[in-house]
């Protein structure tokens, strides 16, 4: 039984909100349920963030963080496969699919990893990636435990999809799902907008909210069950990339490092990625748009770019790092989008432009929260073909060249 009537009306007043139950006589029995249910579960805190978005994104000093470079991996390659592969056959290592995004840019309904990048036969996202898992299964003579995040929007296609097709090949034991949390969206004043009659628009909260989530969903019991130690979070959306990379666990363990991060050179020092540095003495990663002149400018001990790699959204954590930061709270980015919602007379409207707020947790602020983390460069062309637009940079028609580059039929 969730909150009363009365006390629905209570938080909404509260936050000024009390729009919300517009149209709360005209709901069946279920749907008013569902309504008070969702007014009582919703952090509704979140939203004065928007009304002080400066303050939430300061930064601290920045300042470089050497990656290990291809020239050191390559010479080290063959001990940081084997610390790796060891740690793999223990089952030590889980992998962690961040699929629960929107994939607006993308422009398709479907959740992104159902998406065929084939050609001439059919090539899914979701495959590309269980493909570069089983590699290193294969390569491991173990099976690692693959956990995917979903969210309300998009977690019954996407468990579908998955059985239907067998996992590709994974081990359906091997494969756990769970759904992140949503947050509200909002308009520009901050009030929450209805995506129907009885129900307030909202979105996934962001890939940061990973970890807490899984936990919500009882799986980090699982994780220790099985004595998994590492975790690797990666996106659905780089279909080249290497998941619980042996060399890469390898390399992360020797460093005595709590986390690592793939990164790759930028190929100007002001690319849109975000560069992996230090804040106040900490791992973080700066994003493109924090970049000043002076940090664009700044060159490390021989005369590189100090601030040269940028992070590919692949990032190693030690379970017990993740613990320790379970209590901490993420910073919140408030993002500008296009939300879909009812009008005055009841109908649905789907803005063609940005209309309002929606509030999301980022991995990349996790990183921020570690000890110590490995910046670890991997070839650009070898392993980082992102898939966020149909066309142009890091689109379907550039994944599809990389994936030909790389001898994958499509
Ligand atoms: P993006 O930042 O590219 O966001 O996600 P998106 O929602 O997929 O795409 P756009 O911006 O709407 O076009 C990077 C990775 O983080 C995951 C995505 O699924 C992708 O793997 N993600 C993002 C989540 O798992 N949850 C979220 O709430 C947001």
């Amino acid at each position: 039984m969730s909150i009363t009537l009365s006390q629905a009306k209570e938080k909404l007043e509260k936050y000024g909100q009390s729009h919300v139950l517009k149209y709360y006589e005209e709901l069946s029995g279920t749907e008013k349920a569902a309504l008070l249910a969702q007014i009582e579960t919703s952090d509704m805190d979140v939203i004065d963030s928007c009304r002080h978005q400066e303050e939430l994104l300061r930064r601290g000093v920045i300042t470089p963080l050497a990656a290990m470079q291809l020239p050191e991996i390559q010479a080290n390659r063959e001990s940081f496969t084997a610390t790796g592969l060891e740690a793999i056959r223990a089952g030590r290592v889980g992998a962690v699919l961040l699929a629960g995004g929107m994939g607006t840019r993308l422009g398709s309904d479907d959740p992104k990893g159902v998406y065929n990048v084939g050609i001439t036969r059919k090539l899914y996202i979701f495959e590309c990636l269980i493909r570069n898992l089983l590699d290193v299964v294969r390569q491991a003579d173990a099976w690692i435990h693959l956990f995917v995040m979903t969210s309300d929007k998009n977690h019954d296609v996407t468990v579908r999809f998955l059985t239907e097709h067998e996992f590709f090949g994974y081990k359906a034991e091997y494969v756990h799902f769970f759904q992140q949390k949503m947050a509200l969206a909002v308009d520009y004043d901050g009030k929450i907008y209805m995506e129907e009659k009885g129900k307030m628009a909202s979105s996934p909260n962001g890939n940061g909210g990973w970890f807490v989530s899984l936990k919500d969903a009882g799986l980090l019991e699982t994780v220790h069950e099985k004595g998994i130690e590492w975790l690797n979070a990666f996106a659905v959306d780089n279909v080249l990339q290497k998941i619980a990379d042996p060399c890469f666990v390898g390399a992360t363990i020797q460093k005595n490092c709590v986390a690592g991060a793939k990164v790759v050179r930028k190929v100007t020092p002001d690319e849109k990625v975000g560069a992996i540095c230090l804040e106040d003495g900490r791992p973080s990663i700066v994003e493109y748009y924090d970049m000043t002149e002076e940090l664009l400018e700044a060159k490390d001990d021989n005369g590189e770019p100090a601030y040269n790699f940028g992070v590919i959204l692949n990032y190693l954590f030690s379970v017990a790092e993740l613990e320790r930061i379970l209590s901490q709270s993420l910073p919140l980015h408030v993002v500008e989008k296009k939300i879909p919602y009812i009008d005055g007379e009841g109908k649905t409207v789907k803005p063609e432009a940005p209309n309002g707020y929606k509030f999301e947790n980022l991995v990349l602020d996790m990183i921020h929260q570690m000890e110590s983390c490995l910046p670890f460069e991997v070839v650009r062309e070898r392993e980082f073909a992102p898939i966020k637009n149909r066309t142009g940079i890091d689109s379907v028609e550039s994944a599809r060249e990389l994936l030909r580059q790389n001898g994958v039929e499509l």
